[in-house]
């Protein structure tokens, strides 16, 4: 497994594997690995010839500070886990070599509409940051197939417009949200969860699928669903955050043209803020 750090040897590396026809499919992370990441790159081998991998904490997608320098950092573990897998090339570059003139002269992507609604008015400016530097990694490992995972549906949603939009010669491959034996969906903010937490985690899920089966028997007053799932999480110990159901691939109010819906949910279990969606087909 190669490790590289500088952008212009990646480059040497992509132009001589693709020199002999190999093809590339690439998983862009955060680092802090599980296997909600390791399927991702289980998925990736199945596309193709070499599977790249990259370690990046972006600072370009955090509003907070405080939340980029808390952000979990096991690159060694990280290392390992992917070498087990049989990874070809780890990316990891280094803030300074991504953003040489730093954040604020920085040109950026933005992806309108998808990105300014639901987390995107939560978090101002977090999609711009993700979607620039998915953009960069995306020219700098110049890949066939790429790899993201549903449980950020909207970042996948951003992505796969963004491709299109940008007319780029990749494609996007949705890989299911992995979940541990609870149903509760793998994220690096599990870690973070007391064992007390730990054990109400699951019921996320749970009142999550409850939701997914009203809305299926065709109950259609969103309003009162989305109250009664928030009431479900508060009176056992979460703090709804977000519930909303919206159309899945406009992110917009569902209508009489919606072939999907995704219920997108986020509560905080004490200090961690826990995500997760579903999508529930419409019969037309
Ligand atoms: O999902 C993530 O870990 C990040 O948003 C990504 C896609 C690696 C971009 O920084």
């Amino acid at each position: 497994m190669h490790i590289i750090n500088q952008p212009e040897l990646l480059r040497e590396k992509i132009q001589e594997l693709k020199q002999q026809g190999l093809t590339i499919a690439f998983v862009p992370t955060m680092g802090n690995l599980h296997d909600g990441h390791l399927q991702l790159v289980r998925q990736a081998k199945e596309k193709a010839t070499i599977v790249v991998v990259s370690i990046f904490v972006n600072p370009m997608q955090f509003n907070n500070a405080q939340d980029l320098q808390n952000y979990p950092k096991t690159v060694e573990a990280d290392q390992r886990l992917l070498e087990q897998q049989g990874v070809d090339i780890v990316f990891i570059p280094s803030p300074e070599v991504i953003y040489p003139n730093g954040l604020e002269k920085q040109t950026y992507v933005e992806v309108p509409g998808l990105s300014d609604c639901l987390e995107g008015e939560l978090r101002p400016g977090h999609f711009r940051g993700m979607s620039t530097i998915v953009n960069k990694l995306f020219n700098l490992v110049q890949p066939d197939y790429a790899c993201f995972g549903e449980k950020d549906f909207q970042q996948l949603a951003i992505v796969k417009k963004m491709v299109i939009d940008l007319a780029m010669p990749i494609e996007i491959i949705a890989v299911a949200t992995v979940r541990e034996a609870s149903g509760l969906a793998m994220s690096s903010r599990n870690n973070k969860l007391t064992p007390a937490e730990k054990e109400k985690a699951p019921l996320l899920a749970q009142i999550m699928t409850k939701l997914a089966t009203d809305l299926q028997n065709q109950q259609i007053d969103h309003t009162r669903l989305i109250a009664n799932a928030s009431a479900e999480l508060d009176s056992n110990g979460f703090n709804t955050d977000a519930i909303h159901i919206v159309d899945s691939s406009t992110l917009q109010p569902v209508d009489s043209d919606s072939k999907a819906i995704v219920i997108l949910m986020a509560a905080f279990l004490g200090a961690t803020r826990l995500i997760d969606n579903k999508i529930v087909n419409l019969r037309h």
